[in-house]
């Protein structure tokens, strides 16, 4: 028989509710296991289930390019910013405080450099490494239609196990051959590969015509890649419409770190993705965060 205690205790018990369990609400991410949805859950801000990632890996095969000359000058500053950083980790290390709270997406392949074939890469960075620096993803080269197409693919299934065998999500980015063509047949194809064959999360590049094909084949979410550097207005107008069309956001470099004002950027590149503000509007923000911080 319950004694008194028991009986006046029963209602912190709530039989009558159901337990739950909720899993994190990303685009093909309801059956991983719980690491690897709390590390994509801090790369995606679970509110709009979308992310700004801000790539900076670019001197893993170009060096000091232009804009990253300093990352310690110019891109620490921007960190409060972004959802998510993509570097290397070179530069995670000797540059990035590790006080910062910013979630890292480690690049994991790379070989050659601008002067060779690109294509060549290979897996670099061991996933115990990645774990040691606490980083919620890797990333890794696929080129698709290229020479080294299977060797870029087995690098991404080599992480894609290592991270499972972790909880480490693992961002396949589809890079596109110098002669290749750049449209949503070829991109469907690149993104689809790389989720057949286990990446958690895939990076492309937007194409005029026919993105949101890519978007709906693909079975985890994509983010939009960036590209060379463009006017203020396109580059906004572009992640608008990525976003609009399903990416789950932007992994963007140049268009940001390359701005006259890169933190005005961010904030009218988070605010088209996180809060759907259109191109005109972002635009106007930009402009205005620019003459306020000069
Ligand atoms: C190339 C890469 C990058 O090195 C980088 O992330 C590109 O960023 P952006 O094109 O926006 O400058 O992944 O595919």
């Amino acid at each position: 028989m319950a004694d008194t205690d028991d009986i006046q205790q029963a209602k912190y018990y709530h039989h009558d509710v159901p337990q739950t369990n909720a899993t994190f609400a990303l685009k093909g991410a309801g059956s991983l296991d719980w690491g690897m949805q709390n590390r994509l859950a801090r790369v995606f801000r679970p509110s709009s289930g979308r992310t700004v990632m801000l790539a900076i890996d670019h001197g893993y095969f170009l060096g000091p390019t232009t804009g990253l000359e300093r990352p310690d000058v110019d891109i620490v500053p921007l960190l409060g910013e972004i959802d998510a950083l993509f570097c290397t980790r070179g530069i995670l290390r000797s540059v990035i405080p590790a006080a910062s709270a910013v979630p890292v997406v480690l690049r994991a392949s790379g070989g050659p450099s601008i002067l060779r074939e690109l294509s060549n890469e290979e897996i670099a960075v061991d996933m115990e490494d990645a774990l040691r620096l606490n980083t919620c993803g890797v990333g890794v080269q696929l080129f698709v239609g290229t020479e080294n197409e299977s060797k870029t693919i087995h690098n991404m299934t080599r992480l894609v196990d290592a991270g499972l065998r972790y909880g480490v999500p693992v961002l396949g980015v589809t890079a596109v051959g110098k002669d290749m063509v750049r449209d949503a047949r070829y991109f469907r194809l690149a993104t689809r590969i790389a989720a057949e064959l286990g990446a958690q999360m895939v990076k492309t590049y937007y194409v005029d015509e026919g993105f949101e094909t890519i978007t709906a084949a693909c079975p985890v979410p994509i983010v939009m890649a960036g590209g060379k550097k463009l006017p203020e207005l396109e580059a906004l107008t572009m992640a608008h419409r990525a976003v609009q069309q399903g990416a789950a956001g932007v992994d963007m470099g140049r268009n940001i770190f390359q701005s006259e004002a890169p933190l005005a950027m961010l904030k009218a590149v988070n605010a088209t993705v996180h809060d759907n503000l259109p191109p005109a509007q972002a635009l106007e923000l930009f402009e205005t965060l620019r003459h306020a911080q000069a």
